[in-house]
């Protein structure tokens, strides 16, 4: 497995449109295990391929893991693993792949975040409910029912597959002041 590099705005692959997969090959297994240890890594809780540099519609969600650092000492339980220094127990990765949402229900706000644009965080407005139709890794047809953080992760993986930022959700207004502001801190840091 190899951590990927994480694509931050305002990269332009972020803002592409990713192509269905039309045979879900075993190369996919390499690049959503590596998916899978660049999120746990970051750390967060969803990554679609697009953050990665890959315009295909593929993403890893784990809503649900454990982590705590190496250093603290304590015992590595079973099925646990080390990424990045620290140990993830308790692991629910669930991989995605040409997601459609076939029914969506009520409407939730919970704070989001996001490793392409780690400086910002905020409410965003989404289904709270919703019903998934994907292929699994091995190209099966699964339907999955989500609410709350998991709908909401999928909901906001699932626009950076069509080249949508959760910042491009909030207000005119509002999205403009953020952008700037990020670009402002970009190049700052770039001059460092
Ligand atoms: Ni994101």
């Amino acid at each position: 497995m190899a951590r990927l590099k994480i694509y931050t705005f305002p990269d332009g692959v972020l803002a592409q449109k990713a192509k269905p997969i039309s045979h879900v090959e075993k190369t996919y297994h390499k690049l959503a295990d590596d998916m899978l240890e660049t999120m746990y890594g970051a750390p967060g809780i969803g990554l679609a391929a697009n953050q990665v540099g890959i315009l295909e519609r593929i993403l890893v969600i784990d809503t649900e893991y454990d982590m705590t650092d190496v250093e603290s000492g304590e015992l590595h339980a079973e099925g646990s693993e080390v990424v990045g220094g620290k140990i993830i127990t308790n692991r629910k990765p669930i991989i995605v792949i040409n997601p459609e949402i076939i029914h969506r229900e009520g409407k939730t706000a919970i704070e989001e975040g996001c490793l392409s644009v780690p400086e910002f965080t905020s409410e965003v407005e989404r289904s709270q409910k919703i019903k998934l139709q994907y292929q699994d890794i091995d190209g099966l047809t699964k339907i999955l029912s989500a609410e709350d953080l998991l709908a909401v992760c999928i909901q906001h993986e699932m626009d950076h597959l069509e080249g949508r930022l959760f910042i491009d959700r909030l207000s005119p207004l509002k999205k403009d002041s953020v952008k700037k502001k990020l670009l402002v801190a970009r190049r700052e840091k770039e001059e460092e």
